[in-house]
Parts: C-alpha cells; sequence; structure tokens
C-alpha cells in the first residue's frame, strides 16, 4: 500500500542538490538562533533571581535586551527551511503538519506571547524590577514550540502511525506517542541552548560596552556553562543517535558525508569539543579576548551546520526506509528564476552585513548604564 501521498505533478524548479544546500545553510542558521534563544534566556533568567549581584544583573539585562532581536532572526531565519522542507519533503510533512494541525497552527500564538514576554522581560530587568518569572514563562513557551516542532520533524518519518492518527483524530488534536526518537531528539535541542548560550556570552565578554569586571564575569559564567553542557549536549546527541532505528544507524555510518558531519566521522563531535576546552580557558581562567570571542562564534555555528547535516542524513535515511526517496523525483530547472534567486539572496546578504555594520559603528553605551 502506498503510505505517502501522490507526487505532485509540477516538477521542481530547480536542482535537488541546489534546494537541498540552501535549506541545510538556512536552517543551520535558524538553529543557531534557536539555540541562542533557548539558552540565553534561561542563563538570563537565573542571573536574574540574583537580583543583590550588580554583576549578574548587568549580565542578564545584557542578554535579554538582546534576546528580543535574536528572535527576530529565529522567525526570519525559519521560514526560508520551511520552504524548502514543503518543497522537499512535501509529501511528508504536510501530511504531519495537517495530523497535528491544532498544535501546528498554535505555534503562531505562542510565539507572538513568547515574543511579547520578551519585551515584558527585558522592560522589567531594566526597571530594576523582578522578573525572572515573566522570563521563565517565555522559556517555557518557547521550550513548548521547541517540543512541537520536534513532534512534527519525527511525525513525519513516521507514516506508519499516520492513518490511526486520523483515525483518532481527524481535527488535528491528537499528539502522537509511542515515538522513541522525539524525547533524545528534543532534549539534544534544549542541552545546545545551553551550550551556545553559553559560548555566546564568551562572545559578548570581549564587548569594551562592559567594564573588565563584567567582561570577567560575563567569560566566567559563559564557559563554565558552555564547558558544562557541551558534555551535557555530546551524551544527549548519542543518545539521540543510539534511539535511531538499526537501518539508520547503519546508513549515517557508512555514508561519507554523514560520517564526515557526525561524531562517528568526528565532525561534530571533534568541534563539540574544541568548543568545550575553549569554554572551559575561558571560564575557569575567566579570560575574555577578540580571539576567543571570534572563535566562539565561529564554533557555534560550525557546530550548527554539522549538526544539521547529519541531522538531514537522519532524515533522508529513515524516510529512504519506508519507500520516499528525496532524490527521485522530475526536476525542470528554471534557470532565469534560479538565478534571479541567487541574486536576490546575495544582495539579501550584503543588506544584512550592511545593517550589522550600521549596528557595529553605533554610538555605544555601557552595558551597566541606567536605561533611558
Ligand atoms: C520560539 C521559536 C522557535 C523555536 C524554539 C524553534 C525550535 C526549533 C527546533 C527545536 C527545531 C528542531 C526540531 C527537531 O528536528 O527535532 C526546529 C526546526 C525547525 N524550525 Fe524552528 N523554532 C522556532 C520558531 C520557528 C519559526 C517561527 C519557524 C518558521 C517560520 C521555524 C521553522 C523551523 C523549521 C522549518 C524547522 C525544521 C526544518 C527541517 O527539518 O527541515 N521555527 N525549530
Amino acid at each position: 500500500m502506498l503510505v505517502f501521498p501522490a507526487v505532485d505533478p509540477i516538477p521542481l524548479p530547480a536542482p535537488i542538490w541546489l534546494l537541498k544546500l540552501l535549506h541545510i545553510v538556512t536552517l543551520a542558521l535558524h538553529f543557531v538562533a534557536v539555540e541562542m534563544l533557548l539558552g540565553g534566556l534561561l542563563i538570563a533568567v537565573l542571573l536574574s533571581l540574583f537580583r543583590g549581584s550588580a554583576l549578574s544583573h548587568v549580565t542578564a539585562r545584557a542578554l535579554a535586551r538582546r534576546l528580543t532581536v535574536v528572535m527576530t532572526y529565529v522567525i526570519n531565519l525559519g521560514v526560508p527551511p520551511l520552504l524548502f522542507a514543503q518543497v522537499l519533503y512535501g509529501r511528508a510533512l504536510y501530511t504531519s503538519s495537517v495530523l497535528i494541525g491544532i498544535y501546528w497552527i498554535a505555534i503562531i500564538g505562542i510565539l507572538m506571547l513568547t515574543y511579547w514576554l520578551l519585551y515584558r522581560f527585558s522592560t522589567r530587568l531594566d526597571a530594576g524590577k523582578s522578573a525572572w518569572w515573566v522570563g521563565l514563562i517565555a522559556w517555557l513557551l518557547a521550550g513548548s514550540v521547541a517540543r512541537l516542532l520536534s513532534t512534527n520533524m519525527t511525525l513525519m518519518l513516521r507514516p506508519e502511525v499516520w492513518r490511526d492518527m486520523y483515525s483518532a483524530s481527524s481535527m488535528g488534536a491528537y499528539l502522537p506517542t509511542g515515538d522513541p526518537t522525539l524525547t533524545p531528539r528534543w532534549l539534544l535541542m534544549m542541552a545546545g541552548g545551553l551550550f551556545i548560550g553559553g559560548l555566546w556570552l564568551v562572545y559578548l565578554s570581549a564587548r569594551s560596552t562592559f567594564t573588565p569586571d563584567e567582561q570577567r564575569f560575563v567569560a566566567g559564567i559563559g564557559g563554565k556553562v558552555a564547558a558544562l553542557f557541551g558534555l551535557v549536549y555530546l551524551a544527549a546527541g548519542f543518545w539521540a543517535f543510539s534511539v535511531q532505528p538499526d537501518a539508520v544507524k547503519a546508513g549515517l555510518s557508512a555514508h561519507p558525508l554523514y560520517k564526515f558531519a557526525g561524531f562517528a566521522g568526528y565532525g561534530w563531535g571533534i568541534l563539540v569539543l574544541v568548543a568545550v576546552l575553549l569554554a572551559a580557558v575561558a571560564g575557569f581562567a575567566k579570560i575574555s579576548s577578540g580571539l576567543l570571542s571570534w572563535s566562539a562564534l565561529l564554533l557555534a555555528v560550525l557546530v550548527e551546520i554539522t549538526f544539521t547535516v547529519f541531522r538531514d542524513g537522519v532524515r533522508d535515511l529513515t524516510l529512504l526506509s519506508k519507500g520516499y526517496d528525496v532524490w527521485d523525483r522530475v526536476v525542470v530547472t528554471n534557470w532565469s528564476v534560479v538565478g534571479l534567486f541567487l541574486v536576490l539572496f546575495v544582495a539579501g546578504l550584503g543588506v544584512i552585513g550592511w545593517l550589522v555594520s550600521v549596528v557595529a559603528r553605533a554610538q555605544k553605551t555601557m552595558e551597566g548604564a541606567p536605561s533611558i
């Protein structure tokens, strides 16, 4: 019996390798922003509990002020991979999205509430008011969005349960149960949040808007959190890998690209370990420097790229084992549209670079200065 809906008769307008490349690049950037949000927010919440400590307060404020901006990146960098995923995996992804439709649509409302709470969190910190509970609610909501995304991204790989789910609820009100890969996969992203959030603090610690005392504190906290949760992240990665079906594990270990990207071929695992070492140096020696700062940023991006490539392998191999070959599509490339897209893509990156340079050149105020 055919488990996947029939393929769309309209051919793909661009080569599959190009769609996959763009999908992975944009999704890796989405993951960098997501991890900064999940980890940075929890660190800020914990620091905001120590209202008596000026250093904790300044660091929590510095994070909270940036989190509203990070959220814009989470959302805007989430849209392109969503479009590419729908093009490449629509028959699976649309089906799973419809099956959990109520929760899937609810993400929009949860996101708006989270966004508003992030502003409230930052404003309350600026005003010196108790803010931890506002930040905590925002974090719980963001974590629930992550859980729903993990739910959908794993449900799309399980055509064998779709029919029963639809029988149980055709309204999309029924969440799937019994998938051993779901919770490890979600917790892997949550652990990655504290790891990347810590690296983010190591990156921030070299900013001249912090006093030398604050720089040492920020590097110390960020480095220790990243070093500890880098190890947790590694363990969660092994766990998420170990619960995959045997055919998928064998395929991941045999495929040269996935072998290189994942810990079996040392890509992701080595990068996380290097980042843990760097973070431990920054954290325990309380050092902040431009070199450490930029290295932390580079490592965070590389870790997420290798992670995304490996995760893509999990999906493709799982779907292949159920009869869905992502490479098996009719392609009729419309080169003029592809060319126009690439020109606009590069122009868009240029505009973002210009925006970043404007922000970098803007007059700086010290992080600890009272808000205007
Ligand atoms: C609070 C906001 C958000 C959080 C915490 C979040 C978190 C996550 C997580 C944890 C995953 C990985 C799930 C897994 O594979 O286990 C994910 C994937 C994804 N997210 Fe987000 N996300 C957020 C917002 C968004 C938004 C607003 C969009 C789109 C408009 C988006 C688009 C995507 C897409 C398309 C994927 C998976 C793509 C793929 O596998 O091909 N996300 N997100």
